[in-house]
């Protein structure tokens, strides 16, 4: 049994070996076959770029033999084939084997027995015809001197495999009945048309389909001037590396997308032989193909969920719900999840009746099967004309590339819908006048109950101030210390903030307001002001006195003294203009303003501001608080580290210490410190690595939210790791900006700072060394704290927790 199986094992050995071999040696170069040659297995004929290659080959797990074409410059061991001749009629026995050129221009292969196996056809003749790979992978048949594309006899773009290539068309032609569409591979060895098929389908207005067999799987939406209804934006199909094209008129019918440099990027777009549609680009520096667009993206995608007038969103639990005003056509079989079912409206239409025309906000566009359309008709016109139509339900613009344009109108049932907010598209459903009363009704009381409830928590807040203020009342505070730090006069400082005016304040800290101000020699400080109520902060005020003022680096923010007089205590800093990182990286218009130099440079920043801490300083120091909020930006951009009232520092070779107060903020703390209270440098990596994948990804590890798993950022960013998915996770805004390598770099230190295990981590000066350098990195492991959400919101029993489910720090004190 065992030897029987190394024997098979061998022989597949031998015929990979050969086949390579084969490849090796063959020392044809020419891009084209003619009349008076043929080619044999082993033989190759390579696009005049050396993009392409054409040749025999075997899937893997099977030695039948095909001719196919596959990327030139791509390792053999990923050989990545693009488009297959024979696929329903496989070689077992290539000898004597040839693919030949015939008049009056037949490209076809002929087996050991002289049978046509597979052949191309033609409506005319021509005298001297040759087949030529041409460098985008289209393989022609055509008169030798003549280049003109419309003269072609035949063309492989014409009959496409699995894999859509730049400047393929994807779609028909009305003309000829022609039809370009994708067909999966039965499976990964074998490239016989599988079930599942993408196409355009031009029924009503036109739209892409993945269908197995005739079942829609999903429908990525009509076209709307951008990009495709329903499709997501994706880092790169946004990007100026593309061009994406929709031609839809009398004669044909297609989608088409060109690239802008090809010399710089391979990118293709294939049916997998499990039904998903997936774009890969090629990055040279990592020598994978890297995936970043995947159909199905989530639940969502799947064809017709949430039934008619159901709409799926991921923001809600559960996914599907019916549109405002509809309500589920059958409630019970609704509450159980069976949603397929759909909704009605709440009032039914009646054509005797008055109706409006409600917008819905932020949608992927319904099925568009059984659509009419007007691609010149204004938006009013299209609302005309839907009005007086009895059974027309809805409509919409049809190209919103350039403001409203074009009429795009439904009949009968409204259904795939799906909320998108605000890369969605408006659609205009008609609706009883009377549901639009009484929804103008129900508003009103809501209004009313709004009034109320604001009303008690305002008295809640006052009386909790007022407890406060008894508190403190109670309490002295008592604290001397000599600091090595100018004193600033409190005069000056209330003059440089005005009076600590509302108007100067910018921000709440840890432990109370800072405001800006100007010194009389004009330079701008950040003064915080330690809050009166807070008992935490003395301690806190006086770590971040003794650490700071001994620390000097260009990506720490610096002290420039203090203040302290009777009962205030105050810090001042430089001031920094541009607020703090999550300030930007979190805003949804703000973050625009980060592009991805800029975030490499912050993350590289923030790295050598904390190696200086870690090695480089006087004192070895552990921050214990890395955070985007707690990461200043200067004019430039640059990234200071702030806030050092957590801070420790650590002597000699001490790497760490254990602490019963653990303190530091949900989503950046390490495993073995929040829960053991074990701080270390490698504690702050972790922290580090938690900011590096946010500042990517413009997420917030904490509350991050998605619909396929419970993971949080961490989580989510391993899985796309482990899937070679991993550019998905940049920030879609990084799409013009972005540099493919430093993304996928980044994200892969920021998974290695994650490790579960602190010894796994890399050091502070490893981190800026692999940042800095082309090398190849260590496969990271899987994270710590990646798959439960609230770890703390359960509560630790034995330890007393003071933990807020908010952004801010946290602090579990023992009892002193
Ligand atoms: C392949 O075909 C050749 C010629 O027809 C024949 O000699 C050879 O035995 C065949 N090989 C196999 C494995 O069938
Ligand atoms: C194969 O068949 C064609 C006719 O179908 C003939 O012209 C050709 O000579 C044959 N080739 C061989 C090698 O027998
Ligand atoms: C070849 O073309 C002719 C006419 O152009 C057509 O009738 C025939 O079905 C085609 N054959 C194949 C295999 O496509
Ligand atoms: C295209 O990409 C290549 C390789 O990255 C680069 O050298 C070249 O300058 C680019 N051309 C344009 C027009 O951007
Ligand atoms: C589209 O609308 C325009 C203007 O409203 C009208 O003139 C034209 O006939 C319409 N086209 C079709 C095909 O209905």
């Amino acid at each position: 049994m065992a030897s029987s199986m190394e024997a098979n094992f061998f022989i597949l050995f031998l015929l990979v070996f050969c086949s390579s071999i084969h490849n090796i040696i063959s020392t044809t170069t020419t891009d084209l076959i003619s009349t008076n040659q043929f080619i044999i297995d082993g033989e190759t004929i390579v696009s005049s770029g050396g993009t392409f290659e054409l040749g025999f080959f075997s899937p893997s797990d099977s030695s039948n033999r095909y001719i196919g074409i596959w990327y030139k410059q791509i390792l053999p061991h990923i050989q990545t084939v693009v488009w297959v001749a024979n696929r329903e009629k496989p070689l077992t026995n290539t000898s004597s084997v040839q693919l030949k050129v015939t008049k009056p221009g037949i490209l076809a292969l002929f087996n050991d027995k002289n049978e046509t196996i597979w052949f191309t056809n033609t409506s005319r003749s021509v005298q001297n015809p040759v087949a030529v790979l041409l460098d985008s992978g289209n393989l022609v048949v055509k008169d030798a001197n003549d280049n003109n594309p419309e003269d072609f006899l035949w063309q492989s773009f014409n009959f496409p495999t699995d894999t859509h290539l730049p400047d393929m068309k994807l779609g028909k032609n009305f003309k000829t009945g022609h039809e370009v569409y994708l067909s999966a591979w039965k499976s990964d060895n074998d490239p016989a048309p599988g079930e599942f098929t993408r196409n355009i389908d031009p029924t009503g207005y036109p739209q892409v389909l993945t269908k197995r067999g005739t079942d829609v799987l999903n429908r990525i939406g009509p076209w709307n001037g951008l990009r495709w209804s329903g499709a997501p934006i994706p880092l790169l199909t946004q990007s100026r590396l593309y061009t994406f094209q929709f031609i839809f008129n009398e004669e044909e019918v297609y989608y088409i997308f060109s690239l802008t440099n090809y010399s710089s990027v391979l990118s293709r777009i294939v049916i997998t032989s499990n039904g998903d549609i997936e774009r890969f680009m090629w990055v040279e520096q990592t020598k994978r193909w890297h995936s970043h667009y995947k159909l199905p993206a989530d639940n969502c995608d799947t064809y017709r969920l949430c039934g008619e007038h159901g709409s799926c969103d991921l923001g809600t639990q559960p996914i599907c719900g019916c549109l405002d005003k509809f309500v589920p056509k059958y409630p019970q079989q609704w509450e159980k999840g069976d949603w397929t079912t759909g909704c009605v409206r709440r009032t039914p239409l009646d054509c005797n009746r008055e109706h409006v025309f409600i917008k819905y906000p932020g949608f992927k566009l319904p099925d568009t099967k059984h659509c009419q359309y007007n691609k010149t008709m204004t938006l009013e016109g299209c609302r005309q004309v839907c009005s007086t139509d009895c059974s027309c339900t809805a409509y919409s613009s049809l190209d919103i590339s350039n403001g409203d344009k074009g009429c795009l109108l439904w009949f009968g049932e409204l259904v795939d819908i799906r909320k998108l907010s605000e890369r969605g598209q408006d659609i205009f459903i008609k609706m009883d006048y009377l549901e639009e009363e009484s929804e103008a009704g129900s508003k009103r009381k809501k209004a009313t109950i709004l009034a109320v409830s604001f009303s008690l928590l305002m008295a809640t807040i006052l009386l909790i101030l007022i407890l406060l203020w008894y508190k403190r009342k109670k309490k002295k505070l008592k604290h001397r210390e000599d600091f090595e730090l100018p004193l600033f006069p409190l005069a000056t400082i209330t003059r440089a903030t005005n009076n600590f005016s509302l108007n100067n304040k910018i921000g709440e800290g840890g432990f109370g307001p800072v405001y800006k101000g100007v010194l009389e020699e004009g330079q701008e400080i950040a003064v915080k002001r330690l809050s009166r109520t807070s008992m935490q902060g003395i301690d806190e005020y006086k770590n971040e006195v003794i650490y700071i003022a001994k620390l000097q680096h260009r990506n720490l923010v610096r002290l420039l003294g203090c203040c302290i007089q009777g009962e205030e205590k105050m810090l001042i800093y430089e001031y920094m203009p541009n607020n703090s990182l999550d300030s930007y990286i979190f805003d949804q218009t703000k973050n625009k303003l980060l592009d991805w130099p800029k975030r490499f440079n912050i993350i590289n920043g923030i790295a050598r501001g904390l190696l200086y801490l870690h090695q480089d300083s006087r004192l070895r120091i552990i921050h214990r608080d890395l955070k985007a909020s707690n990461v200043l930006l200067d004019t430039e951009m640059n990234p200071k580290i702030s806030d050092f009232g957590m801070a420790r520092s650590v002597t000699g070779n001490e790497m760490g210490a254990k602490t019963r107060n653990v303190v530091g903020t949900h989503g950046y703390m390490s495993p073995e410190y929040a829960v053991d209270g074990m701080f270390s440098v490698k504690s702050d990596v972790f922290s580090f690595g938690v900011l590096v994948l946010e500042i990517v990804s413009g997420k917030k590890n904490r509350g991050f939210m998605h619909q396929d798993h419970n993971l949080n950022l961490l989580g989510h960013a391993w899985k796309l790791y482990k899937d070679d998915r991993s550019l998905e996770l940049a920030d879609e805004q990084l799409a013009d900006s972005c540099n493919i390598s430093q993304v996928l770099r980044s994200i892969q230190v920021g998974l290695l700072c994650v490790q579960q295990h602190p010894d796994d981590r890399p050091s502070m000066s490893s981190v800026v060394h692999m940042l800095a350098n082309e090398s190849l990195l260590p496969k990271a492991k899987e994270p710590g704290f990646f798959t439960e959400r609230n770890i703390f919101d359960e509560g630790k029993s034995g330890s007393q927790t003071r933990s807020s489910k908010n952004e801010f720090t946290i602090t579990m004190l023992d009892p002193r």
